[in-house]
């Protein structure tokens, strides 16, 4: 008999549609393993940019990625012992994260990499591609959006809260041209997969999405 494979939640969408907020609090309530695949992206462009490498040499850049020494540790991440979880949050970072994620092979390598997260009891994993290219097989499909305003309103507030001044205006700038990079990529374009369950979560509280991420996990968790 196949042996069965854990379950995995996959939860999609654009930046800042608030995709790693509810998806840590949908696996705390699960009890399931959690996977923020964009760190893995902003790993591989803070080494590629400390390695002095430029972001479109596609067989540099993928070498790291193949290679890269990164450890998760609950709420830490690191490259070899080095304590880089505050460094691949950089604005900066971000571009340059939707930057190498253009690139086929980087795509390739940490394909591997991220399928390693499955493990029981299950995997709740955020990204562009979960459950199109990473987990085909998922269990539940989840596309996050909300307007692009909303989202640079939201990330203003991030940020803000951080003590870090930014301008709404250039926030909603790098949303766009991140949105346009990661939407006409040829690899993996970010798109709603066609048995994806779509929220808009314009206008709604977390705990509001959350809730209705967990309403759809139970009912297809129990399904046969
Ligand atoms: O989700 P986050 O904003 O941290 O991701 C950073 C960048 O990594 C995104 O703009 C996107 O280009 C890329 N990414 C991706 N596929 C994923 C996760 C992130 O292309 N599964």
């Amino acid at each position: 008999m196949a042996r069965r494979l854990p379950p995995v939640i996959a939860i999609d969408g654009p930046s800042a549609s608030g995709k790693g907020t509810v998806a840590q609090l949908v696996a705390r309530d699960l009890g399931f393993h959690y996977l923020d695949s964009g760190a893995l992206y902003r790993l591989v462009a803070l080494a590629a940019l400390e390695a002095g490498l430029n972001l479109d040499d596609g067989l540099r850049v993928s070498d790291i990625a193949l290679n890269i020494n990164t450890k998760f540790n609950g709420e830490t991440v690191r490259i070899g012992s080095r304590d880089v979880t505050d460094a691949i949050r950089a604005e900066s970072i971000s571009g340059a994260a939707s930057q190498v994620a253009a690139l086929p092979g980087v795509r390739d390598a940490l394909i591997t990499r991220q399928r390693a997260f499955r493990r029981p009891p299950g995997l709740v994993a955020d990204g562009r591609d979960m459950g199109s290219v990473v987990f085909p097989d998922a269990t539940l499909k989840i596309f996050l959006t909300a307007s692009p305003e909303e989202r640079a309103n939201r990330r203003h507030k991030q940020l803000m809260e951080k003590g870090i001044d930014a301008s709404i205006n250039t926030l909603l700038q790098d949303i766009l041209d991140r949105d346009t990079r990661d939407t006409t990529r040829a690899a993996a374009p970010l798109q709603k997969s066609v048995d994806a369950v779509e929220i808009d979560t314009t206008g709604m509280t977390i705990a509001a999405v959350v809730a209705q991420v967990l309403a759809q996990c139970r009912h297809a968790l129990r399904a046969p």
